[in-house]
C-alpha cells in the first residue's frame, strides 16, 4: 500500500504532492483517499447469508455466498462525492478498504500509522521525490491477495 500510495500522489505531482508539500495537515486524508482508491485489488470478500436478506431490491436466499466488491463500493457515487476524483482532503472517507463488521480488519490501525508515518517522512525528507518515467508504464503486481506494484522508480 506504500507504493501504491506514494504512486498515485506522484503520478499527478503538482494537484497532489506538491498540494501535500503546501499544507502536509492532509497526510491523514490523503492516507484514507489512496486506501479508498486503490487498496482491495481482486474480486472481493466473500461473506455467507445466514437468513433471507435484501440487498438493492435483490432478496438473497438464505444460504447465499455473496461476494463484496468493496473496490466498486468504495467508488460508489451515492456513497462519494467525485466518486472516481482523489480528493486528498476529503471527509468524512467511510471506505471499505478495510472490511466493516466484526471481521474488520485487525491491523487497519497500524496500516494507517505505517502509511500516515512514511507518508509525513518522506514529504519532510524527500520533497522533490518524483516518478522515474511514466506513472501508466507502473505494471500492478500479480498472484499476490494483496496486489501492489513491482516497481516504483523515483528520483529526488
Ligand atoms: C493497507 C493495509 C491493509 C488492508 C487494505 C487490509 C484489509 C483487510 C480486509 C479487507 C480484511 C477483511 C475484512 C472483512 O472481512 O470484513 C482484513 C482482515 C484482516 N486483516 Fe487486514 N489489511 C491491511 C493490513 C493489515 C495488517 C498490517 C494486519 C496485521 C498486522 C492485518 C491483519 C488482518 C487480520 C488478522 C484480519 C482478519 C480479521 C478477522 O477476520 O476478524 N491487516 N484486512
Amino acid at each position: 500500500m506504500i507504493g501504491k500510495m506514494v504512486a498515485m500522489l506522484l503520478a499527478d505531482r503538482e494537484h497532489r504532492w506538491e498540494r501535500l508539500l503546501a499544507d502536509p495537515s492532509l497526510a491523514p486524508s490523503a492516507v484514507e483517499e489512496a486506501l479508498r482508491l486503490d487498496a482491495n485489488p481482486g474480486f472481493g470478500m466473500p461473506r455467507y447469508i445466514s437468513e433471507e436478506t435484501v440487498v438493492g431490491g435483490t432478496t438473497l436466499p438464505r444460504g447465499t455466498t455473496v461476494v463484496c466488491s468493496m473496490a466498486a463500493g468504495n467508488r460508489d457515487p451515492d456513497a462519494f462525492d467525485g466518486a472516481g476524483e482523489m480528493d486528498l482532503a476529503r471527509r468524512p472517507n467511510p471506505h471499505l478498504a478495510f472490511g466493516v463488521g466484526p471481521h474488520s480488519c485487525v491491523g487497519q490501525q497500524l496500516a494507517r500509522v505505517e502509511l500516515q508515518t512514511v507518508l509525513e517522512v518522506l514529504l519532510r525528507r524527500l520533497p522533490t521525490l518524483e516518478l522515474v518515467g511514466d506513472a501508466a508504464d507502473l505494471r500492478a503486481r500479480q498472484g499476490l491477495i494483496v496486489g501492489g506494484i513491482d516497481r516504483v522508480p523515483v528520483r529526488w
